[in-house]
């Protein structure tokens, strides 16, 4: 039987989507760097590989059906064009929906995408491209806040976005990689709906069943905050993007529902299922 391979396994979204696959009883090869020091379900065939070491891919393709592949830094051509070789059938690349909305020469996110689409283009693998819009995971960041203060300290919290569940995410990768009847397609994936942070931070509050704190952070604050985990180019990309979804959110794409026959999970679901990480 053919093995699904599902690079970026130990992601947020790679995780979910092995979950998914193996709780369907299919073959799944989960690839990351060290895979096999974690936990998987049963099934599950753990492979550690680097995707900027070529010499760890065409072991990890053998007998491969189709590939879910993700953007780091290196880019996926490399796999992508391996997994022609290697006789895979198609591949599911998680891009971002950045490549449609932003400058690629002003934005780096918009450009490593766009290349990684590219590459998978040249490499001739039958594939399904995937662009979300912001994930709900992002919210993660609050968590070590939450858990240790209970507070959350914001810029812009009227910001609104269309926070998509990584679950959706997985279950939409899942419905490519198994069939070849969405080969060719690009699909815009969002939320069900427009959500400030405000409203994020009360649902993860009544997920929680603790009250909590929120707090505004001014432009010069965010800033000395996200330059400990980003470039300073980044930083005040995302402030300036924050501060336009005051105003201007992103659109809800009727996409993911069309894809899968159902609206996506609210923000209030996501919340529910992540609890444990803010300190239920
Ligand atoms: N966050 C957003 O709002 C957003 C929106 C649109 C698109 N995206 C896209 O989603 C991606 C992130 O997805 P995610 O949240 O599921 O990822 P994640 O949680 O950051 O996990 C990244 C995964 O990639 C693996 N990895 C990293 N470098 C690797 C390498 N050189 N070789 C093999 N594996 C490697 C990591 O495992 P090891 O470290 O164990 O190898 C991990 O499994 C971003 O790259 C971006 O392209 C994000």
């Amino acid at each position: 039987m053919s093995v699904y391979l599902v690079t970026g396994a130990t992601g947020r979204v790679g995780r979910a989507l092995v979950a998914h696959l193996a709780a369907q009883g299919l073959p799944v090869r989960a690839f990351a760097r060290r895979a096999t020091e974690a936990a998987w379900p049963a099934g599950v065939e753990p492979v550690d590989g680097d995707l900027a070491r070529p010499e760890t891919l065409d072991p990890a393709l053998a007998g491969v059906e189709a590939v879910f592949l993700f953007t780091p830094l290196e880019g996926p051509g490399e796999l992508a064009a391996r997994a022609r070789l290697a006789g895979v059938q198609r591949g599911v690349l998680l891009s971002s929906i950045a490549t449609q909305k932003a400058d690629p020469r002003e934005n780096p996110i918009a450009a490593r995408h766009l290349s990684a689409e590219r590459a998978l283009a040249a490499s001739g693998l039958p594939a399904v491209v995937l662009r979300p819009d912001t994930f709900a995971s992002n919210a993660l960041d609050w968590a070590p806040s939450v858990r240790q203060s209970g507070w959350v300290r914001l810029a812009y919290p009227q910001s609104r976005r269309v926070p998509i569940h990584e679950q959706d995410l997985a279950e939409v990768a899942a419905l490519a990689l198994v069939s070849h009847a969405h080969v060719g397609q690009a699909w815009w994936l969002t939320g069900p709906r427009q959500v400030s942070q405000v409203e994020q931070v009360e649902a993860i509050a009544l997920a929680i069943g603790r009250p909590l704190q929120l707090g505004v952070l001014s432009e010069d604050d965010a800033l000395a905050q996200w330059r400990a985990r980003m470039p300073e180019q980044a930083a005040r990309r995302l402030l300036d993007y924050l501060r336009k979804c005051v105003d201007q959110p992103p659109a809800v794409s009727p996409q993911l529902a069309q894809v899968l026959g159902r609206p996506g999970r609210d923000f209030s679901e996501w919340a529910q299922d992540h609890c444990a990480d803010f300190g239920r």
